[in-house]
């Protein structure tokens, strides 16, 4: 007999972190609408990290109307923390911002609209973690200003990365010297798509 779980998918999805009401609606939103969000298993996933880590300057690249932000921002919300986040859509922008108020967080997110890498051309860190979360061809030209702006031991951690188009990326990480990296094939109820990769890696 398999020592495993039957229907392990099934059986994981009593797992599902509960969430409050803002993030419920935004969850019902982005099905209404077609939004990918990371979902409560990814969010989750973050705020643990962002807190044992006792990340407190993040940066996240793809606000789309504020979820996973406002995961990282409660993670990092005491006293010095703050969370700034790129969004290159307008109208996503300030539905985002109207989601920050509304999740009493508008104090600690400073939300840019700008094309990620215009911009992080131009920024200065050091961030204790960053969240890439944008068009996966994006993923590989943002590598470098990734390091550049994460201190050393900073954690760079990556949504989507079983997408095709990340592919290049991928590669890039794991046989790159300035990256200490895990690919993790996961389950993620709720997110999109539900069986996806994630990047953890380490500036180096
Ligand atoms: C997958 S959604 C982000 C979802 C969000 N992280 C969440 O889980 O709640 C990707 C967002 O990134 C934005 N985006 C895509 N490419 C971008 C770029 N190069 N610079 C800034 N934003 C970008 C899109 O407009 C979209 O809103």
């Amino acid at each position: 007999m398999s020592k495993m779980i039957p229907d392990l998918e099934g059986a994981f999805r009593q797992f599902v972190p509960p969430r409050d009401a803002v993030l419920l609606q935004l969850e019902e939103e982005a099905t209404r609408e077609g939004i990918p969000i990371i979902g409560p298993v990814v969010g989750e996933f973050l705020y643990v990290l962002a807190r044992a880590i006792q990340a407190k300057q993040i940066l996240e690249l793809g606000t789309a109307t504020g979820y996973s932000a406002i995961y990282l921002a409660r993670a990092c919300q005491g006293s010095t923390g703050r969370l700034v986040t790129l969004e290159k859509d307008e109208g996503m922008a300030s539905r985002a911002q109207a989601n920050f108020q509304k999740a009493g967080l508008a104090h600690c997110i400073e939300i840019r609209v700008a094309d990620a890498l215009a911009e992080m051309t131009n920024m200065e860190g050091p961030f204790d973690l960053i969240f890439m979360d944008i068009d996966k061809e994006g993923y590989l030209p943002l590598l470098s200003h990734c390091h550049r702006l994460l201190k050393a031991e900073g954690l760079m951690v990556t949504d989507n990365v079983g997408f095709h188009a990340a592919n290049d990326f991928n590669h890039a990480v794991f046989e790159s010297p300035q990256w200490k990296s895990v690919h993790l094939l996961s389950f993620l109820p709720y997110h999109s798509p539900e069986k996806d990769g994630l990047c953890l890696a380490l500036r180096t």
